[in-house]
């Protein structure tokens, strides 16, 4: 049998860092308020990081990926698929994927491609990721979460503009006779496609609609903490693994109160989560890689742990994965 087995992890976050103190400061500029208190207590969240007006997602892809090339080990010319997960590409086309295979200095036979699921983004990437490698198409893949979420927030709206941060996370998987993915989980509703969205598009040279981000955040709330329980059992059950053995819960880092209800419907204690929401933000697709790799490299997460990923975003979409390290 062949599995899907991550070799190395990796992440960068622009070294921009953006305190609570230094937001509501910027927000009292335009007359909004906010405040440290408001945003911790909601969120759990105490800063952020912006990445630099002429850095894109691949820029800050491509240092998250150079560290997890680096911990693996591996010739970057052995990689032979590479998955973007962003809502805030570059550009329309070429893909970031494309983007980061370049930058890379990737030549050999390699594929590329973008994938948008907004915060379930790296979620959808690793199942996809997972197939090919399984069905023998491809050997060795990175699979990057990066995204500039600072350059679609609404710094006119306090009730969204707080949240999110800037920030790229990456893993390399590889075939293996050992067990790596076990199982993971795919969903989406496009019912809900008005509670979070940005509603813009490009048309005639300019953008129509709004190009910045939308979400009515109770609504969203209401929706994640449900479909997020729903999602982690059904990983747990497909591969026979009790929530009892999970080792490592790393959801996506969007709010600390969605993360330690999941953590609890789970009966997991808050000390087997891992939590980077505070210092990141919501990075949209990145949360999740940039958590795990934080976790890994401060010896957290050790060989032939289980760790279950979960995430949850815009669309709506929703997913988990569940695996081996
Ligand atoms: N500072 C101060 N006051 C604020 C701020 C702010 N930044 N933002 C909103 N308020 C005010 C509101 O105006 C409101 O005031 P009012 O009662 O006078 O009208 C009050 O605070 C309460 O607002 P609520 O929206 O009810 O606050 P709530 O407790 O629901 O928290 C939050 C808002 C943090 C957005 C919460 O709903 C949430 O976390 N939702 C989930 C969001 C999320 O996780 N999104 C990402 C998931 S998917 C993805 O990652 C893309």
């Amino acid at each position: 049998m062949t599995y899907a087995k991550i070799i190395g992890t990796g992440s960068y976050l622009p070294p921009r860092r953006v305190t609570n103190q230094d937001l509501t400061a910027m927000l009292a500029e335009k007359g909004i308020e906010t405040s440290d208190e408001w945003i911790t207590s909601r969120s759990g969240i105490s800063a952020r990081h912006y990445a630099d007006a002429n850095v894109t997602s691949s820029d800050l892809a491509v240092r998250a990926a150079e560290r997890a090339i680096e911990a693996a080990g591996v010739d970057r010319q052995q990689i032979d698929l590479i998955i973007v997960a962003t809502s805030t590409p570059d550009f329309v086309f070429p893909s970031s994927a494309c983007m980061v295979q370049s930058k890379l200095g990737i030549t050999s036979n390699c594929a590329a491609f973008d994938l948008q699921a907004v915060c379930s983004g790296f979620i959808y990437a690793m199942a996809t990721a997972d197939r090919f490698i399984r069905s023998g198409m491809y050997r060795t893949v990175l699979v990057i979460g990066a995204e500039v979420f600072s350059r679609i927030l609404d710094f006119n709206d306090r009730s969204t503009c707080v949240l999110f941060g800037d920030g790229a996370g990456a893993v390399l998987l590889q075939a293996s006779d050992e067990p790596g993915i076990l199982s993971t989980a795919l969903h989406a509703d496009g019912s809900y496609v008005d509670i979070l969205c940005v509603p813009g598009h490009v048309s005639g040279g300019t953008v129509t609609g709004d190009p910045l981000l939308k979400m009515d955040g109770q609504a969203v709330f209401k929706l994640a903490v449900n479909v997020l329980d729903k999602v982690a059992r059904e990983v747990l059950e497909q591969a026979k693994v009790d929530a009892a053995q999970i080792d490592w819960l790393v959801p996506h880092q969007a709010n600390i109160r969605i993360m330690l209800g999941s953590a609890k419907k789970l009966g997991l204690p808050p000390e087997r989560m891992v939590a980077t929401v505070h210092e990141h933000g919501n990075t949209s697709a990145a949360s999740i890689p940039l958590a795990l790799d934080a976790a890994v490299r401060d010896g957290r997460i050790q060989p032939g742990h289980h760790v279950l990923m979960e995430g949850v975003g815009g669309g709506f979409t929703w997913g988990a994965v569940l695996l081996r390290m």
